[in-house]
């Protein structure tokens, strides 16, 4: 009966609230396999084997924010801070665009340095010497005007998890000035402007039961962004949940594959944190429904400073043996990385 629901979420592509609770709480390894045949099914229809890269540029590490989770929130003393110059994040840029990246991701803390302008103008630079490549910002929540602002420099996409869409839990993981709702609104903010929008959660986090997983597909549902991000919570050492649980490749791989059946179209990332629970954690992320691999371009010197958890992988490549790493990871499972922007189909 549970096959029964998957079907339904194949067909419609819709499930309420108890469906989710019930499909994900039911789940068995044969199930699993049922929900991936049919998400590799839909990705393949929509996608081909192709496989979009995306150059992750993490260029600051200082943020203004606390959450529990995160190995560079501000109370982390330990934290060895750096922020990339604008000439630096070029660089990035140029490497990149030698090793066939067409998307650039500059990802960072909340960092106070880099005010609207100071990033209007690095992302309007890169506009300009790269006009056929697309610029994603990651940098967190803002003003409406700001993100308009940055649009208007260039910036197509932003990423933006909203990180768990109860309240409650919300505030299991962040320190009372942050809110769910406010991360939402930031998101509709960036839809209505025009940026082709990111969002996502950890899986495992602390405190997250099934209920809050089944609110956040529904949040998904009702948002539909253009990608997903989600990968496993992976502790680190100087944060409170240090001694917490990972989340496991298992119930990630699951819902990306139910992720791929309810947003058909979506872009959906086998994450960095999926390769770091599991050495083929990004292989298996393909194989359960993803089509999106996104490579470090980040200067290798800074790369062990950018430390959101743990364990973390690529931290000592170079871009470019990165970027053949996966490619090769790729092919290994019948997949090609491709030379292309990669927008979503998903509109
Ligand atoms: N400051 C921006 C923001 O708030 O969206 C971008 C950087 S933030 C570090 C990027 C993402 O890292 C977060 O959305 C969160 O889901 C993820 N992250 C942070 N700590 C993590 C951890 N311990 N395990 C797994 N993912 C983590
Ligand atoms: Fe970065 Fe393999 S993907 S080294």
């Amino acid at each position: 009966d549970l096959k029964e629901l998957i079907n339904k979420l194949r067909d419609t592509q819709t499930l309420s609230k108890n469906e989710w609770i019930r499909l994900i709480d039911g789940r068995t390894p044969e199930l699993a396999d049922y929900l991936f045949e049919n998400a590799r099914e839909v990705r393949i229809t929509h996608y081909g084997h192709n496989v979009y890269v995306r150059g992750l540029i993490e260029f600051t590490n200082y943020c203004r924010n606390d959450c529990y989770y995160c190995g560079i929130r501000k109370s982390n003393l330990n934290a060895h801070r750096y922020r990339l110059t604008k000439e630096e994040i070029l660089d990035c840029c140029r490497i990149g665009y030698e090793l066939g990246f067409r998307t650039f991701v500059l990802q960072g803390g909340e960092d106070g340095w880099f005010t609207v302008p100071r990033l209007a103008d690095i992302v309007s630079d890169i506009h300009k010497n790269w006009p056929d490549c697309a610029i994603t910002l990651s940098v967190g929540e803002m003003e409406h005007d700001a993100y308009q602002t940055l649009f208007d420099a260039g910036a197509d996409r932003y990423l933006l998890r909203h990180e768990t869409y109860d309240e409650a839990h919300y505030r299991m993981l962040h320190p009372a000035s942050l809110s769910a709702l406010h991360r939402q609104n930031c998101l509709w903010d960036l839809k209505s402007i025009g940026y082709q929008i990111g969002t996502g959660f950890m899986v495992g986090a602390p405190f997250q039961t099934t209920e809050n997983l089944a609110d956040d597909m529904l949040f998904l549902k009702e948002l539909n962004p253009h990608m997903v991000g989600i990968g496993p919570f992976i502790p680190h050492h100087d944060t409170q949940f240090a001694e917490e649980p990972a989340g496991t490749l298992e119930l990630t791989l699951y819902l990306l594959g139910l992720i791929r059946l309810m947003l058909p179209k979506v872009l959906l990332p086998a994450t960095t944190a999926l390769g770091t629970i599991s050495p083929t954690g990004r292989e298996q992320g393909i194989l359960a429904g993803a089509n999106v691999v996104m490579p470090n371009l980040s200067p290798t010197e800074v790369r062990k400073d950018y430390l959101l958890y743990d364990n973390k992988i690529c931290t000592g490549d170079e871009s470019a043996q990165c970027k053949n790493c996966l490619a090769q990871r790729m092919e290994s499972v019948g997949y090609h990385v491709v030379v292309d922007r990669g927008d979503s189909l998903n509109k």
